[in-house]
């Protein structure tokens, strides 16, 4: 008998591939464009495992697509893109990649706060310029990050980890979350456990780690970013429509606050237009947890959750285990 089939909707790293390949007939798509829908529907048709990125949609349309289909697994720890109610209708395993990008990811947070702050992209712009006449007293003033407010508005593992880092820049540290950390966590973090609102008044920067969820698009809204102070700057390393681009493009405009630097956007590839002119933005393309290592970890998890099912276990990381056939 020949080895079930498999669909990666990019080549992965060596390290995954040799998972998926030792037990699979994989197919991989290693065109540079994204995989067409139609192609990818075409190709998912006879597979018995699917591993994709967040930019493919699992949902009713596809699983109907792939009747031979027991496992989807995305490479990402965002699942937005998956539809687990129907995979769990259709016997389908979803698996995501928790845990392995959390560190990495709460750098790139800091990495953005930092230059937002300190107004980092503005000056590498001016240097690159030649126009730069040289060190002036109140050239390109940005706001202080040590000793300054921290407000986290999520406080998973990747919350907690942008506010472990924060200890040493000797911040005070507010957090607001659907359910409240432990004492020893608090403890140990130095952080205060507070009403959104309060996060939103009293920091000086404020980060998001919410998942994408019903109530968390559009989080911050035009009422949330009202409530932030004029100093203030927003950063967004979650899912891109837990802001409400539009009414940031007015806050700015506005001046209702300093500043904000994304990661994620509400319609991605695209970004909303009056943002991409602004000074007071910065805009990376989606990439919190761009690091060699924690990608290939990403991608390797993600094999590993395909594989799983096919050596009789359950996959580690499933979103509805009560899915799997064994
Ligand atoms: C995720 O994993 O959900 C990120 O957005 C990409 O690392």
């Amino acid at each position: 008998m020949g080895k079930p089939k498999a669909l990666a909707t990019r080549p992965l790293f060596p390290e995954a591939r040799a998972i998926l390949d030792q037990q699979f007939e994989t197919d991989y798509w290693t065109l540079t464009e994204r995989i067409p829908r139609a192609e990818l529907l075409a190709r998912v048709a006879e597979k018995e495992a699917l591993v994709c990125l967040l930019t493919e949609k699992v949902d009713e349309e596809l699983l109907s697509a792939a009747p031979k289909l027991c496992v989807a697994a995305t490479v990402s720890v965002g699942y937005d893109n998956i539809d687990v109610a129907a995979c769990t209708r259709h016997k389908v395993v979803a698996a995501h990649t928790p845990g392995v990008l959390d560190e990495t990811t709460a750098d790139f947070a800091w990495t953005l706060l930092m230059a937002i702050g300190r107004r980092l992209v503005e000056g590498d712009a001016w240097m690159r310029s030649g126009t730069w006449p040289g060190w002036d007293l109140d050239q390109l003033l940005g706001g202080d990050v040590w000793g300054k407010t921290l407000g986290i508005i999520g406080f998973g593992r990747i919350g907690r980890g942008v506010a472990r880092r924060a200890r040493g820049f000797q911040m005070r540290v507010l957090y607001s979350d659907s359910a409240r950390a432990p004492l020893d966590v608090e403890r140990e973090l130095q952080a205060e456990f507070v009403e959104m609102d309060r996060v939103l008044r009293e920091s000086d920067f404020v980060t998001l780690h919410v998942p994408l969820l019903p109530d968390t698009r559009h989080l911050i809204s035009t009422e949330a970013l009202g409530k932030m102070k004029p100093t203030a700057y927003l950063i967004n390393t979650a899912r891109g429509p837990v802001v409400d681009e539009a009414a940031l493009v007015q806050a700015l405009e506005r001046e209702q606050i300093a500043g904000a630097a994304l990661d994620g956007y509400e319609h991605e590839p695209k970004v909303h237009p009056a943002l991409v002119s602004r000074k007071d933005v910065i805009l990376t393309p989606h990439i919190a947890s761009a690091s060699v290592e924690t990608r290939t970890k990403m991608a390797v998890m993600a094999a590993k959750n395909a594989v799983a099912l096919f050596k009789g276990k359950r996959p580690p990381n499933a979103l509805n285990a009560e899915a799997a056939v064994l």
